[in-house]
């Protein structure tokens, strides 16, 4: 049988690639690293990717490989959750993973302006009754929030299953001024094969929720804008 939540959880207190700081303290405006990321975490001063909604961050774990002249720090509330990545991080010895253990709607505590340079946002929550995209981490209220801290023309890049926050994205980006650098309803029947190779790798990454959806026969979507 796997391991439970509370070992997981133990777990992740062992290790220096985790920060897990007091929610409480978060809401009333706490933080840690904040502006000091890449020396703090990393001992370095190379640009930072996060995965925002990471699940077990498989984004995070696979980005680094591929990108070790590059810092990258995956964030979700469950901690349970990204407990997956962080142990492949540790136990591959990458030195450029971190998991930061918060809600979303408190991630500007913990960036100063321009400290993060790339988001990537995979198979977000749809919430589909959020018309104002209040809840929606893919909409352009939540954009405008990442701008704060991300460089100029800072890349963000959606990855999902979703026809609603493709439909949405496509419509709110515009209107509020993110430009739609690259779309695709099929990243895998389109998208791969009309994108330089480096990129193409990047894309074939997979999520635990993409093989869930690919085993369904769902097809991916993507888009891509710059702060
Ligand atoms: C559908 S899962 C996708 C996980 C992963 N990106 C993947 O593709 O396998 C959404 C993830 O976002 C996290 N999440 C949803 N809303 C969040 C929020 N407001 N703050 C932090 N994490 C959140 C959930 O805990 C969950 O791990």
């Amino acid at each position: 049988m796997g391991k439970g939540k509370h070992e997981k959880w133990a777990f992740n207190k062992t290790l220096s690639n985790v920060y897990e700081p007091d929610i409480k303290g978060v809401v009333g405006g706490g933080s840690v690293n904040k502006g000091m990321w890449a020396e703090r975490a990393f001992g370095n001063d190379q640009p930072i990717t996060l995965e925002l909604g990471c699940g077990k961050g498989e984004y995070t774990v696979a980005l680094a490989r591929l990108h070790p002249e590059r810092n990258f720090i995956g964030v979700d509330i469950k901690g349970h959750r990204f407990w997956r990545g962080a142990k492949t991080a540790h136990e591959e010895g990458l030195k450029n993973v971190a998991f930061l253990r918060t809600r979303i709607e408190f991630v500007q505590n913990f960036f100063s302006a321009g400290e993060i340079s790339e988001i990537w946002l995979t198979f977000s929550d749809p919430q589909p009754k959020d018309q104002k995209g209040t809840k929606r981490i893919t909409s352009a209220v939540f954009l405008k929030r990442y701008r704060d801290f991300m460089q100029p023309h800072g890349l963000v890049h959606v990855k999902s299953d979703s026809p609603w926050i493709y439909a949405c994205a496509q419509e709110d980006w515009p209107e509020a001024g993110f430009a739609i650098e690259e779309s695709s309803d099929d990243v895998y029947g389109d998208l791969v094969h009309r994108v330089p190779a480096d990129f193409a790798e990047v894309l074939h990454i997979k999520t635990f929720y993409e093989q869930m959806w690919l085993e369904q026969g769902r097809k991916i979507h993507y888009l891509r804008t710059h702060v």
